[in-house]
């Protein structure tokens, strides 16, 4: 009956730490707001539906399909966002290349691309973005709206070349450079030099486009194909507003930052971040929470006794044991020496129990040998339990002598128990 209800409390707990755990789940996004649009998770201090989601409007997303039958979409300006990450502070939008396309009599097309990121928020990450060309007759060119930037990379070949994953793009049908830091605009272009006069066969076009360093692979690009709303990932990075922190921090109520965060500069102004050893969303109430290190040993390991404080953990070795826990402890615990002492203990105890058994057994044999078959005569038969067990044995059945000898001393269920205490003490030692 007991062992019931201990099942089903246990069951119970289980349960309930399930449900607290889906309950905990961090929320994303004001309450009130939605947190996704189509597959796209828009967090805090992003919003859609509502200018009131989100921390101020430019960062209020538009949320929308393009066509009555598509997917909502995600828009920044009047690019796709795919991404937002609050940790990195960064998202990535799908932006069109640009291109140039020839046949033997020259030029069929050209397209340019420019984009306004605006004066606020955000700019262009030049951590993880490359300018990138694909061509064998190209010559692409970048540069900011006013000009006062640019940048070129050119790519040749006389014959195709294939475009592997991990083919250097250093001017063979494939080039790259690097953005600088701050861009908040962009002129995109692609020229040839020749017309691609006699390698439009196997490359008519040349393209030009900002790519994710992540996630671009040349491989994804053939010489030989035509343009068809070809797209590339571009990492934005954004801040929460246009301030450095020490003038945010000045007007409290105005400041984004919840609860233990961190504030953090680009350049451009400040965003949020959790403090080490914290996790959530730095802009929500009630700001980021604890991590429990403790019960994510994969992550953070302890071998000893683990400890959560706020931040942090600290994990100590078992008593008897020295070392630090989070890579190993060394010695000899308590646990070990007390199961090594029961060991020996054990051992001495059986030793004497033997011994006295093998004494007795010796004894008897004396006994028979030397005249015992006139004292069984004299005696009643079940008088001597022992007497008893000796025939039993000379008939081969069963139980050894010894075995019987030892039962009335040391009865099976206490020789079980001694043996299961010593593997439980051996098991703990083990942790
Ligand atoms: C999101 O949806 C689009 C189309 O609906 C799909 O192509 C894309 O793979 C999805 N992304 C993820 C991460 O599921
Ligand atoms: C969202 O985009 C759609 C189409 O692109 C447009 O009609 C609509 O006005 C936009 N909504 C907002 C709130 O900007
Ligand atoms: C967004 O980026 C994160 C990390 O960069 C990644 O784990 C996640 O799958 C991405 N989501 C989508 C929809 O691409
Ligand atoms: C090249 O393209 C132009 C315009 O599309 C076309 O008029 C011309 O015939 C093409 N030349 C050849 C050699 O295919
Ligand atoms: C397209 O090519 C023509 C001729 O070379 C040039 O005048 C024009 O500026 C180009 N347009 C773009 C958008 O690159
Ligand atoms: C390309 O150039 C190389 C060296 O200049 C030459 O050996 C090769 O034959 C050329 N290929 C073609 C198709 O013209
Ligand atoms: C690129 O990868 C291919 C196979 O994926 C391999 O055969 C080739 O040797 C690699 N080239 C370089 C330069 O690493
Ligand atoms: C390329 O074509 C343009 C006209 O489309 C022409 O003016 C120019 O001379 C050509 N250049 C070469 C190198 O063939
Ligand atoms: C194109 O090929 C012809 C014949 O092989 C050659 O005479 C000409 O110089 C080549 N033109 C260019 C621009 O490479
Ligand atoms: C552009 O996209 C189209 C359609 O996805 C594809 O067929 C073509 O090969 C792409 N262009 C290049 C240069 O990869
Ligand atoms: C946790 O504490 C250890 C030792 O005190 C320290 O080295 C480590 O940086 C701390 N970690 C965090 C996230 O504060
Ligand atoms: C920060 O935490 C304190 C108590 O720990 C709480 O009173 C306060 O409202 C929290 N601030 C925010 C912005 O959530």
């Amino acid at each position: 009956m007991l062992k019931i209800w201990v099942s089903w409390l246990m069951i119970m707990l289980l349960l309930c730490s399930i449900a607290t755990a889906i309950a905990q789940s961090p929320a994303d996004s004001k309450p009130g707001c939605r947190d996704k649009c189509g597959n796209v998770s828009v967090p805090y201090p992003f919003g859609i539906d509502d200018p009131g989601c989100a921390e101020n409007e430019d960062m209020y997303l538009n949320c929308s399909q393009s066509d009555g039958d598509d997917p909502e979409k995600l828009w920044f300006d009047n690019v796709p966002l795919l991404n937002i990450s609050v940790l990195e502070g960064s998202m990535i939008v799908s932006i069109p290349t640009s291109y140039d396309c020839y046949n033997q009599s020259g030029l069929i097309s050209n397209v340019s691309y420019s984009i306004n990121l605006g004066q606020g928020l955000y700019m262009f990450s030049e951590t993880q973005n490359v300018f990138t060309a694909i061509g064998c007759d190209t010559m692409a060119f970048v540069s900011n709206e006013e000009v006062t930037y640019g940048a070129a990379c050119i790519s040749l070949c006389n014959e195709t070349v294939s475009l592997a994953d991990n083919s250097s793009c250093s001017g063979s049908g494939c080039c790259q450079t690097s953005i600088p830091k701050g861009l908040k605009s962009l002129y995109i272009s692609s020229m040839s030099l020749q017309n691609h006069t006699n390698i439009s066969d196997f490359n008519p076009c040349g393209y030009a486009f900002l790519a994710d360093k992540r996630s671009f692979k040349a491989s994804d690009w053939q010489l030989s194909g035509w343009p068809d709303g070809n797209v590339s990932d571009v990492v934005i990075d954004w801040v929460v507003e246009t301030k450095t922190c020490e003038q945010a921090q000045a007007n409290t109520s105005s400041y984004a930052c919840s609860n233990n965060t961190n504030c953090s500069e680009n350049g451009q102004g400040y965003r949020c971040e959790c403090k080490d050893g914290f996790t959530g969303n730095p802009y929500l109430s009630p700001g980021c929470q604890d991590i429990d290190e403790c019960a994510d040993q994969r992550r953070y390991p302890c071998k000893g006794k683990c400890k959560n404080t706020p931040g942090n953990y600290t994990c100590t070795c078992p008593l008897g044991m020295h070392g630090d826990g989070k890579t190993g402890c060394q010695g000899f615990g308590i646990a070990t020496i007390a199961s090594v002492t029961g060991g020996i203990i054990s051992l001495a105890i059986i030793g004497v129990l033997l011994y006295i058994i093998l004494t007795k057994l010796r004894k008897e044999k004396n006994f028979r040998e030397n005249g015992g078959m006139v004292l069984k005569h004299q005696r009643p038969w079940n008088g001597d339990l022992r007497i008893g067990a000796c025939q039993e044995s000379e008939k081969g059945e069963g139980m050894s002598a010894a075995q019987h000898l030892l039962n009335p001393i040391f009865s099976g269920d206490r020789a079980a128990s001694l043996d299961f205490e010593a593997r439980a003490s051996f098991g703990t030692s083990e942790n």
